[in-house]
């Protein structure tokens, strides 16, 4: 995962860059929290917490294209406004760290920064200097920051990655637990199946709290919007079941190999909302100011009106997938097969966006750092 893993980088029709609207609705519906979060982070923190009058603030798992430039503005803007709501005194320096994992197109985002920075000049006054971006490549279930220094910390639609494929999915006898049943834990999975992906997730989750709990100042915030399971799921309407079943009847049909499937599964986990707030409380770093839920369909962003039929969102939400899931199923499945792997696929999803069935279930967080 730490090294290879990424979403389909540069700016071609396939790319992230291009097919991320979905992700940037969520950033549009969250910005409302992520304004009062930076409200109370200043509040909490008196001027002389801010040592060098610079606030130091991180986008988590910040991909590359327009979302990644989004992130930048809604989160200066909300500073200055609030800063100049609550002080007289001149605006802070901000130092803004862009994370991501090392594979990730970094260099699509730098290329990106003369603009940002001009925007933010033209629109907030903020000169060249007192606004200050790097790039903080890693893993966010390692170190990132130096002890006690961070402010306010965000991450959008990257939390339920996990660090790696859960251990234990196949039986001592080399069976695949999860055979013929899906590509990773989703409701009908066997339990000991679930079980693992609960276990990797609250290792995962426990050690992210933990060291960011190390990196940020007392009262520092985190705000953190990730999918989370749905109760209310209607069976078998999961979108990435429908992929499960998209690589099975590759498999049927003979284009790939029976036992390639049985040794593939997603490192991802939707937790349940309890097991979230349990993770949290068992840590026990941070108090939780707000924890909330919505659902979205998963053609949500979808903009035309007049090819308002289903296939057209079917295909639109089978590419905004591709973006994310390509590259992993690539590197495991072969280049060859992704074509007819994302047709099928598509043809699956049109029953499920004319219902307006998978529903994705976003969570929003936000974490304050007590002591
Ligand atoms: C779906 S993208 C979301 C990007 C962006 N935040 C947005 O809202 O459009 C998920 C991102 O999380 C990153 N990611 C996943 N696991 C990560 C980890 N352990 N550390 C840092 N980034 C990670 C991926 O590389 C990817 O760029």
């Amino acid at each position: 995962m730490e090294k290879t893993f990424h979403m389909i980088g540069g700016e071609d029709e396939a790319s992230y860059s291009r097919n991320s609207s979905h992700q940037r609705l969520i950033l549009r519906k969250v910005k409302p929290i992520l304004e009062e979060c930076i409200q109370q982070l200043l509040r909490d923190m008196k001027e002389t917490d801010l040592p060098n009058n610079c606030i130091k603030v991180a986008d988590l798992g910040c991909c590359s294209g327009p979302n990644t430039f989004l992130t930048i503005q809604l989160m200066i803007k909300s500073i200055d406004k609030t800063w100049s709501k609550i002080s007289n005194t001149k605006l802070p320096t901000i130092q803004y760290f862009l994370n991501d994992l090392v594979s990730n197109d970094f260099n699509l985002v730098f290329k990106g920064l003369p603009r940002v920075y001009e925007n933010l000049e033209k629109e907030n006054g903020r000169k060249c200097g007192s606004f200050l971006i790097a790039a903080m490549p890693g893993s966010f279930h390692g170190r990132l920051f130096p002890d006690s220094s961070m402010h306010f910390l965000h991450s959008s639609y990257s939390m339920h990655w996990l660090s790696q494929v859960p251990r234990g999915l196949v039986m001592e006898s080399g069976m695949p637990k999860n055979k013929g049943k899906s590509i990773c834990a989703i409701k009908t999975s066997p339990s000991n199946v679930h079980q693992a992906y609960v276990d990797q997730f609250t290792r995962d989750f426990t050690t992210f709290l933990r060291m960011r709990s190390q990196e940020m100042v007392k009262y520092g915030q985190l705000l953190l919007t990730f999918l989370c399971q749905d109760s209310e799921e209607v069976e078998g309407s999961h979108y990435l079941l429908l992929m499960g079943m998209a690589l099975s009847d590759m498999v049927t049909e003979g284009h790939i190999e029976e036992e390639k499937l049985d040794t593939f599964s997603l490192p991802i986990y939707e937790p349940s909302i309890q097991e979230v707030k349990q993770i949290i409380e068992d840590e026990g770093s941070f108090k939780i100011l707000r924890f909330q839920n919505f659902k979205t369909c998963l053609d949500a962003s979808f903009e035309s009106r007049t090819l308002d039929d289903g296939i057209v969102r079917a295909r639109y939400v089978a590419t905004y997938l591709r973006a994310v899931f390509g590259p992993i199923l690539e590197s495991h499945f072969g280049e060859s097969i992704m074509d007819g792997l994302f047709h099928r696929y598509q043809n699956k999803l049109v029953n499920l966006v004319e219902k307006r069935q998978g529903l994705l279930n976003n969570l929003v967080i936000s974490l304050r750092r007590e002591w």
